[in-house]
């Protein structure tokens, strides 16, 4: 339970969670790849549009397995932003690789595909793109780069299912995506996440790593009659429970985009005078994108501003937060990571922006967020 009377993040139950809940457990199975499992995986696969999806515990597990399908190798070095969540870095350096953290373009907040093509080198195996927000990055440049230099592209669209860039979803703009049904997303199952797999060459070995580098999805197929160690691999998939929660979210997905758009639009609506007057900055749209209603925040004049407008939000019982500390300033990141060179919009970024309450029975507390932000801006 939050101690803030309107918290940052509130998870809803949306649908049918109970009821299929209770139906997992009377089916009798509860380990992973079952009944509704195979559910989310047709119904991620529609809304998605990717040719393969399979289930994991969460995102970070889908990262990690992106990284295992990409072979990366000690030395290799994999492009990405320094302004994302530990896990995008994490999965590189777990498979002893290198990940060379590159700025993010200011007027986007996703990865700049001019600093990744800079930090090119012979070494470089992949470019992961994080779609910030819930904005996708800017898919045809860094497919272009991926494609002339023969590089993986794995977007991490762990806050992304649903937006879409050019008239396509997220999750189907690179080799390999990644999503994330963490209780702070969208659509949500407490821990869970889903790797997408636009490239045929991957799906048999994607299943592989994801049932503990053995073929059991062969056997439980009927292809063969036992199944054996064949892959590195480990256990990334969730369980029934999890996939049913998850399975009554998705039917609702679209009705969560579209409220927590309608409140994105509300927060842009009241707040759009104090941008006018240089006071604030909102989120920007990057061209081509349309968002999910992942995230709505503020770009404050500095840091001592956005601390101060946090303790403000806070003494009126409201819960609002920064964003990332930068992964290449992080310990773990310097000792892992090269950063090739300075990343001030990330440095930037990270001192001054906020996330204000977001999600999807925000409902008629956004008027008291409004009136708190409202009475701290016109001072
Ligand atoms: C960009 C990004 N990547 C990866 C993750 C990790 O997601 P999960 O908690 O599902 O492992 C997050 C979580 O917030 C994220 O924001």
């Amino acid at each position: 339970m939050s101690e803030f009377p309107i918290p940052f993040n509130r998870p809803s139950i949306v649908g049918r969670e109970f009821e299929y809940l209770q139906d997992a457990i009377e089916r009798g199975q509860l380990s992973g790849d079952g009944h509704y499992t195979q559910k989310c995986h047709a119904m991620l696969k529609q809304i998605i549009g990717a040719q393969s999806v399979l289930l994991t515990h969460s995102c970070t597990g889908a990262l990690e397995m992106a990284a295992i399908l990409c072979d990366l190798q000690p030395g290799d070095e994999v492009i990405l932003p320094s302004f994302t969540f530990v896990s995008t870095a994490n999965a590189v350096v777990l498979r002893g690789a290198v990940p060379v953290f590159v700025d993010i373009d200011p007027a986007t907040l996703n990865i700049d595909p001019l600093r990744v093509q800079e930090a090119i080198t012979s070494k470089t195996k992949a470019i992961i793109a994080v779609h910030y927000a819930g904005y996708p990055a800017d898919m045809d440049r860094l497919s272009e780069l991926a494609r002339s230099h023969g590089l993986f592209l794995i977007e991490d669209a762990a806050q992304a299912l649903g937006a879409t860039y050019k008239g396509r979803q997220a999750g189907t703009l690179g080799d390999l995506a990644t999503f994330s049904f963490h209780v702070t997303k969208n659509v949500i199952s407490g821990e869970g996440g889903a790797l997408a797999i636009n490239r045929p060459d991957l799906v048999d070995r994607a299943e592989i790593i994801r049932e503990k580098g053995t073929n059991r999805p062969r056997f439980l197929r009927g292809d063969i009659d036992k199944y054996t160690w064949v892959d590195l691999g480990s256990s990334f998939l969730p369980g029934e429970l999890v996939a049913a929660f998850l399975y009554a979210q998705l039917e609702q997905a679209d009705e969560i985009r579209i409220r927590r758009c309608a409140a994105m639009l509300k927060y842009e609506a009241a707040l759009q005078k104090f941008a006018d007057l240089g006071r604030v900055e909102l989120p920007r749209t990057p061209p081509g994108t349309t968002g999910n209603g992942h995230m709505f925040y503020l770009l404050m004049h500095d840091r001592a501003d956005r601390e101060a407008y946090i303790s403000h939000m806070r003494r009126h019982g409201i819960n609002v937060v920064f964003h990332y500390v930068p992964l290449h300033s992080s310990p773990a990141g310097q000792r892992f990571g090269v950063t090739p060179k300075a990343l001030p919009f990330t440095d930037d970024t990270s001192d001054r922006l906020v996330r204000l309450p977001m999600y999807s029975e925000l409902g008629e507390d956004i008027e008291t967020v409004l009136k708190a932000t409202e009475a701290y801006l016109a001072k």
